[in-house]
């Protein structure tokens, strides 16, 4: 933001998306699109002073161990124990630090720890399936957590959705906040799923997948994979609809 003689702000606006990198909001093979996508054309609204600048959230609350979802009950989840890091990055590349990322994911047997959640595939007394961090000066970030497995849905026949953790990641304002999905290289799934083929680009649709990285892997410990996650831009990580 610049303050130029006449003492009024001039605001940058957030770049848009390109077209075709983000899903679109009715895509029926998706069926709960069909109900919940906007039927009149949108409206864009100016990105105001507001929308680029605040609110700022204060943190305090994050504690250190948070990051691991390993170490939330007396005992170890069962499953393959992974280390997910990665960056978050502004549409200009930069670094975003202090970034508030949650996660939250099913566990090794598919099966999330919620009530609605009833399909027979085994609870970890061990694993919750929900974790945060906030973003080093570098935008950096890691979790260590046990890696998903597919579950099956009731959005068409023999639907099952490929291995994936959800991420939601605050920017430094309410137009940076994403909500997204992280998947894993080679799920056989990828072709079946209605939402991973929401997104038209098949670049964009790449970017939701993360990299197996041998660097980040621990010897006789963990497994890493990879996901930097880009707010807004050409390059941005896809939103989920
Ligand atoms: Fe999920």
């Amino acid at each position: 933001m610049d303050r130029p003689t006449s003492q009024r702000p001039i605001v940058h606006p957030y770049r848009r998306h390109t077209p075709g990198t983000q899903p679109e909001f009715l895509y029926e093979p998706y069926r709960s699109t069909i109900t919940r996508s906007p039927r009149k054309p949108l409206i864009f609204l100016p990105h105001t002073l507001s929308e680029t600048t605040g609110p700022v959230y204060g943190h305090d609350d994050v504690a250190e161990a948070d990051h691991d979802l390993t170490l939330q009950h007396s005992g170890e989840p069962l499953g393959e124990r992974i280390i997910v890091s990665g960056r978050v990055l502004d549409s200009n590349g930069r670094p975003v630090p202090n970034a508030l990322v949650e996660i939250w994911q099913a566990n090794a047997a598919g099966r999330y720890a919620h009530a609605k959640d009833q399909h027979p595939a085994p609870l970890d007394p061990n694993f919750s399936g929900a974790g945060r961090a906030l973003t080093d000066q570098t935008g950096a970030y890691h979790f260590v957590t046990i890696k998903p497995g597919p579950y099956p849905w009731l959005n068409h026949y023999n639907a099952w959705r490929p291995a994936h953790i959800h991420f939601s990641i605050f920017g430094r304002a309410f137009l940076s906040r994403l909500v997204t999905q992280m998947y894993f290289p080679g799920d056989p799934l990828f072709a079946f799923d209605p939402i991973f083929q929401s997104v038209p680009d098949e670049k964009a649709r790449q970017r939701m997948i993360s990299r197996f990285d041998l660097e980040t892997t621990q010897p006789q410990w963990a497994t890493g994979y990879k996901f930097d996650i880009v707010l807004r831009g050409e390059e941005a990580t896809p939103f989920e609809t």
